[in-house]
């Protein structure tokens, strides 16, 4: 979800201004995937590397999470949406901490759609992570280093169980992935828009499936 603060800037108004208004695009969006099909939506919201920007950026971030979080969790509930966290949580302040695993609690029985908020995520973090999880079982007796295999490895992820992304969407026109789901994506088809991520719409949103679903995957074969 890139662009915000380019969005904020054309309009004459801070940065947080547009990660507001990025915040609100995300209803719509959500809303609409059990109409079109969507089952997993996963939301690049915060990275790793977003910790180095000015103080005043995250922090306001940082309460925007806990704002909407607590706000939505009972609506999402309702609209049978289930809410998962991807990236390291325990960097963010306990209240957030809280409020994250209340959502997810409450939302765990929800099957319409199942959407990936991904805070403080980072892919090269995520392998890390696993690697150390994985050893840790290794010295600890529970694997032996033979039953390592892409399928246990990806169940130490943080996306466990959730299958690899199909398609990835990244607005604003930067081309590149920026540390997000890198194992995951191997196979992942990838789109890229010029709108940034407040005016990105459900229109739009479903042109992108549409273009996807077009597409030949093969998968390394032929
Ligand atoms: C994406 O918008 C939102 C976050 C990373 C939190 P940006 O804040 O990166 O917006 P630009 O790239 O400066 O326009
Ligand atoms: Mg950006």
């Amino acid at each position: 979800m890139d662009g915000n603060g380019r969005w904020a800037k054309k309009h004459g108004r801070p940065r947080i201004f547009g990660h507001k208004a990025g915040a609100d695009r995300i209803d719509e969006i959500v809303r609409v995937c059990p109409d079109i099909g969507v089952k997993y939506l996963s939301l690049y919201a915060f990275s790793t590397e977003n910790w180095n920007r000015p103080g005043k950026e995250v922090n306001f971030l940082v309460k925007l999470f806990a704002e909407k979080i607590k706000n939505k969790t009972a609506g999402m509930k309702k609209e049978g949406v289930r809410i998962l966290f991807l990236g390291e949580r325990t960097a963010f302040p306990k209240t957030l901490q809280n409020l994250m695993a209340h959502c997810e609690s409450e939302t765990a029985s929800c099957r319409k759609v199942n959407v990936m908020l991904c805070l403080n995520y980072g892919s090269r973090d995520e392998i890390v992570r696993a690697t150390r999880k994985i050893s840790e079982d290794v010295l600890a007796g529970k694997l032996k280093p033979s039953q390592i295999t892409e399928d246990l490895f990806s169940r130490y992820l943080d996306t466990r169980e959730l299958p690899p992304p199909d398609l990835i969407i990244r607005t604003s026109g930067e081309l590149r992935l920026s540390n997000f789901l890198l194992f995951q994506a191997a196979y992942a088809e990838l789109h890229f828009t010029q709108t940034l991520w407040p005016d990105f719409s459900v229109p739009e949103f479903t042109s992108a499936l549409a273009a996807f679903k077009e597409r030949k995957r093969r998968f390394g074969e032929i």
